[in-house]
């Protein structure tokens, strides 16, 4: 104890570990503002899982006897079989998670857990429970992308032959099936789940070891410590090691774009469910009512996902700024970058099952989607394209086809409407074949290239995006 506070011992129950440096209590006001026990929490099993192996590390450099070993292995199992049953007993007092263990620790062993801490800070503790904790949640996220996946695909399956509007601006543009719509967005979680399995490999290094910041003067073992977490390598710089986030950083950008993707479609969902497109119906079960208008049925699911994308959107800017003004090593801003990572876990997660077992929900109006394919022209372009086969130039086909598309709007009708001789005012060069390319069955057909709308191609597509997430 120090000069300043002798005689004046706190009292052991409040006291921090590190209270012995200080002539006085923090306030309460202090200590719940500086706590984080309130939600690091959630690292409890990564944390016992770290001390385990630091333990194991400590007795096989010699740092720590068997004995000593031998009582933090079981005062540590019998805190995890507390926590897992609800009866370990938090106390704000004791700050964090860490300190909470082992308190807890000495109060079941002794001396043996006063030893635990040797060779380690709370800082290379906390960024080895937090790496291992999004390791962990980034496996589950992954496994979910695949389930999304295939959802995905079941339904792909049933409307290779399901002619829709392709937009862009929102207007018509061309013919394309369901099925490839879909699988737009099979592509686009495939690279989710790769930029996730790419972070992981950033996420997945020890930084225990570093301790404070300056590493430690014991004989430690990092690549011990390293293999029996399961760590791909250790963090090569103490300093870093405890203080950058990037990884978290990283993890939360991942977050945000994969749930852009999911933001995308809910957006084309809700539109194609109001009743003006009446593209799909989406199962009662996903939707809600409103208390004042009988008549509604609205999609509440896609509008959360929609909006818990602002919410993910927001946690990745917070870390950035969080990271930006810190001086090396650690500062205790860091404790701040829980709450947006857990959130972050949080959303992406129930997200990613709600809409999973939203697709199959999803019942597809296959006569509005032909029928809104054949209003807007959508067969323009082939029509160009016919003309070009024929040996017009491209730029000139598109004139003589805008003409023609002028012309069926004065009716109004579509291309496919137009007879022969009509047809035939716009070019010479049109023929009876020309009604193979204006149907939305051969504009379709026609697309029959790598990554194109053709049915077949499309099938194909499908088996082998089954085949790369087996
Ligand atoms: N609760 C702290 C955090 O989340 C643990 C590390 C505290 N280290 C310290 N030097 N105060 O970052």
């Amino acid at each position: 104890m120090s000069a300043q506070n002798k005689g004046k011992p706190l009292s052991p129950a409040a006291a921090q570990p590190w209270s012995g440096r200080f002539a006085e209590p923090v306030s309460d006001l202090v200590k719940r503002f500086t706590a984080s026990v309130g939600f690091d929490y959630r690292l409890a099993e990564f944390d016992i899982e770290g001390s385990v192996a630091h333990a194991r590390m400590l007795h096989a450099t010699g740092i720590i006897g068997a004995e000593d070993l031998a009582s933090i292995e079981r005062g540590l199992e019998q805190i995890l079989g507390e926590i897992r049953s609800g009866a370990f007993n938090w106390s704000l007092d004791l700050e964090d998670v860490h300190l909470n263990i082992e308190r807890r620790l000495t109060d079941l062993v002794g001396d043996a857990g006063k030893r635990l801490h040797t060779a380690r800070s709370r800082n290379d503790q906390v960024a080895t429970d937090i790496r291992l904790y999004l390791r962990a949640a980034i496996d589950h996220l992954i496994g979910q992308i695949r389930a999304l996946q295939t959802a995905l695909l079941d339904l792909a399956d049933k409307h290779t032959d399901t002619v829709m509007p392709g937009f862009t601006h929102l207007q018509v543009a061309q013919p394309v099936s369901f099925s490839h719509h879909l699988l737009a967005y099979y592509e686009m979680l495939s690279r989710d789940a790769q930029r996730y399995a790419d972070c992981r490999k950033r996420v997945n290094r020890l930084p225990l070891g570093a301790a404070a910041l300056a590493g430690t003067s014991y004989p430690i073992d990092r690549q011990m410590v390293a293999k029996a977490l399961e760590f791909d390598g250790i963090c090569e710089n103490s300093l870093d090691a405890v203080s950058d986030r990037d990884f978290a950083i990283e993890f939360c950008a991942c977050s945000a774009l994969l749930m852009t993707h999911l933001s995308r479609f809910c957006e084309e969902l809700i539109l194609w469910m109001n009743p003006s497109f009446g593209l799909i119906d989406i199962a009662d079960r996903f939707c809600t009512g409103s208390s004042i208008m009988p008549q509604k049925k609205n999609p509440d699911v896609a509008e959360l996902i929609r909006g818990k994308t602002g919410r993910v959107n927001g946690h990745l800017v917070a870390l950035l700024t969080l990271m930006k003004g810190q001086p090396l090593a650690y500062n205790k801003d860091n404790q701040e970058d829980k709450e947006p990572l857990f959130d972050t876990v949080d959303t992406v997660t129930s997200s990613l099952a709600v809409f999973t077992e939203m697709i199959p929900g999803i019942s597809v109006n296959k006569e509005a989607m032909r029928a809104a394919a054949a209003q807007g022209f959508a067969t323009a372009t082939d029509l160009a394209d016919y003309l070009v086969r024929k040996g017009m130039p491209f730029r000139e086909a598109h004139e003589v086809v805008a003409q023609a598309v002028r012309f069926c709007e004065t009716r109004p009708c579509d291309l496919a409407d137009l007879k022969l001789p009509e047809l035939q005012q716009f070019s010479k060069l049109i023929d009876t074949d020309v009604y193979a390319s204006l149907t939305l069955e051969g504009a379709l057909t026609a697309r029959s290239h790598i990554g194109g709308t053709a049915p077949a191609r499309v099938k194909s597509a499908i088996a082998k995006a089954r085949k790369a997430i087996r």
